[in-house]
């Protein structure tokens, strides 16, 4: 079975436990230069057992190698930027083309253009795009234009929905707020998901004041009586702008966003992640009249909109452009919708097999799924989540979710689930004896998100 898992050259982690020289060395090196040890908080080794890779040198589809050459199946492969898989030839060769063109230039390049056009010729909310490398800057530009175009400083956010931007406007709603300074908390009120009587009693606790309301279309529940149109009716009615943050949803539940499925057109939406195949792209499209207020054309006051050097990066764009190619020609919604129910099947099954339905179970749509842990009193575990991860690591699965890529085949599927199987064997061990038994380094941390 593991010889499955290892379908690629490469050695299968050893189940020996203790963490060798080189991954130790690795491990402290990036702690000694890099705050954290990673560019990004997911990737921290706080969210990873200690039997983890310390770092990843290459990945080909959906499997990566570590620096020892290990091989590990992956899961939420660049926190769901990759769709396709690593290193997807296609896209990797447009990519090189244009490098050797030239990366940047004094004016606007063409793929610039041709990009912005095959992009908003996706979506159908979308009149014009502007481009930056994150989709954090993205968010915040929707903010703000909507803060401009209406003259209000509020806004609401869905306080379920994990992630909308480094920025303050976000953070400073979570319990991460050191740095922020105090006035920030009070400009971003929250709303719960599937509650659109909540986000009306925010519109008349504050009348007049609150400029947008930004949310994700869907998380791990589902839109219920019709929450999203109701969002939608409320922020016309009182005159806000409706953002619609689509960087997990686009290009993986519908090439033009959960909005295509759900029927709503936001004013603006907000794209990343799978539009690049996990090069540096992100997206702000919407109306014409808004994103024109950071144009030239506009007689209001012009907004400084998402100017940056490296916005328009010649390689990531045609990137960009070879990916929404594959899209077009090829049903990879559907693959990664397929791939996914096949694994939820197996993992539920597992599960059940196991005798620890109610403790492990697998949320959200097929083509994202995550994993939910829990102990043995029924409530939400991390030492649970890491005991998992770390039975799913050591036998070659790297899995901070069972987020798919195109490049899943149900033969790896299949050897996926069987690992996942021995992993619940384990667990359910550790239902009977105590997780601390079985866990070799700490618990992952909890993430910062908090109601309010
Ligand atoms: C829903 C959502 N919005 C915005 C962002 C921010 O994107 P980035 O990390 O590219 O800044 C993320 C990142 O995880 C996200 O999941």
């Amino acid at each position: 079975m593991l010889s499955r898992i290892t379908t690629t050259a490469g050695r299968h982690p050893q189940t020996t436990h203790a963490e060798s020289e080189l991954q130790g060395s690795i491990r402290r090196r990036l702690h000694e230069v890099i705050p954290g040890g990673a560019h990004t908080y997911a990737k921290g080794d706080d969210q990873f057992p200690a039997e983890a890779p310390a770092a990843i040198v290459r990945g080909e589809g959906c499997r990566v190698w570590d620096a020892e050459g290990n091989v590990y199946v992956e899961y939420g492969a660049g926190l769901r930027a990759v769709t396709l898989g690593h290193a997807y030839p296609r896209v990797t060769e447009a990519a090189k083309e244009a490098l050797a063109l030239g990366t940047n230039y004094s004016r606007p390049s063409l793929v610039e253009l041709e990009c912005a056009e095959q992009l908003v010729g996706l979506i159908a909310s979308a009149e014009m795009a502007k481009f930056t490398k994150d989709g954090s800057s993205a968010t915040t530009a929707a903010v703000k234009l909507a803060r401009a175009h209406t003259g209000r400083d509020l806004i609401a956010l869905c306080g379920d929905h994990p992630f909308f931007s480094y920025d303050d406007w976000f953070f400073a709603t979570t319990v991460m707020t050191a740095g922020i300074p105090r006035g920030v908390a009070e400009l971003s009120l929250t709303f719960r998901y599937n509650d659109p009587a909540g986000l009306e009693r925010l519109f008349d606790a504050h009348p007049g004041q609150i400029a947008c309301v930004i949310l994700e279309a869907e998380r791990s529940e589902p839109p219920r009586d019709d929450f999203l149109r109701r969002v939608a009716d409320v922020c016309r009615r009182e005159g806000a702008v409706l953002v619609l943050d689509e960087m997990i949803t686009g290009f993986r539940w519908h090439v033009g966003g959960a909005q295509a499925i759900y029927g709503i057109e936001p004013d603006l939406s907000t794209f990343g992640k799978g539009i690049a195949n996990g090069f540096s792209v992100s997206a702000l499209v919407g109306r014409r009249d808004l994103l024109e207020l950071g144009g030239n054309e506009t007689d209001r006051e012009r907004v400084f909109l998402l100017s940056t050097t490296h916005g328009a990066e010649t390689h990531a764009l045609a990137a960009a452009m070879a990916t929404m190619d594959v899209y077009a020609e090829q049903d990879v919604i559907g693959a990664l919708h397929e791939a996914g129910r096949r694994l939820r099947n197996g993992v539920e099954a597992a599960a059940g097999a196991a005798g620890v339905a109610d403790h492990l179970r697998v949320v959200g749509r097929d083509c994202n799924l995550v994993f939910e842990t829990r102990g043995p009193d029924g409530t939400p575990s991390q030492p649970y989540r890491t005991l998992f991860m770390q039975e799913l690591v050591r036998r070659g699965v790297l899995a901070p979710s069972f987020v798919v890529t195109y490049s899943h085949d149900d033969q790896t599927i299949d050897a996926t689930i069987e690992v996942v199987a021995e992993a619940l064997e384990v667990y359910a061990k550790a239902l009977e004896d105590g997780v601390e038994r079985y866990l070799v380094g700490p618990s992952v941390k909890p993430v910062y998100r908090r109601f309010n």
